[in-house]
């Protein structure tokens, strides 16, 4: 799958995004390692830290069908669902993208389907707290 096919399949997902409170819509799409795409959304709450963000939804998703290794994500977001600017994923999202992802995954963030930026996990998430570090 092309790069411009996964930002798009994010894309869709910016009207499913349940934003009540910030009006801010995320979608995002995963790609796995062979070849499927899991999308999500964020989906908040009344009680504010109870959200969840499109990138973790679609990981869920993809997770609890079995898959646990992925190539790349892309991740599109605005408010209203008009994107205006490149929506980088949060610290948790980084976080729990780098439990599955290795340091090539790759995050593709757009502001238009033709406007893509491309970021290894390692770039966004260095000195990463992994689970080597819990042994010894
Ligand atoms: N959000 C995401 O879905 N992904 C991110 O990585 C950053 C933030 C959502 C959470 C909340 O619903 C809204 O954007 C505003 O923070």
């Amino acid at each position: 799958m092309n790069q411009r096919a996964l930002v798009e399949a994010a894309w869709a997902m910016l009207p499913k995004a349940y934003v009540p409170y910030s009006h801010f819509h995320v979608g995002a799409a995963l790609l796995t390692a062979d070849g499927e795409v899991f999308t999500g959304c964020n989906v908040e709450n009344a009680s504010y830290g109870a959200a969840i963000c499109a990138e973790r939804t679609a990981l869920v998703k993809a997770v609890s069908e079995g898959k646990r290794d992925f190539q790349a994500i892309a991740v599109v977001g605005g408010r209203d669902g008009v994107v205006t600017d490149f929506a980088p994923p949060c610290g948790i999202c980084r976080q729990v993208l780098a439990e599955f992802c290795g340091p090539d995954f790759l995050i593709l963030l757009a502001k238009s389907p033709e406007e893509i930026r491309v970021f290894r996990l390692e770039e966004l998430l260095p000195e990463a707290f992994g689970r080597e570090k819990l042994s010894e």
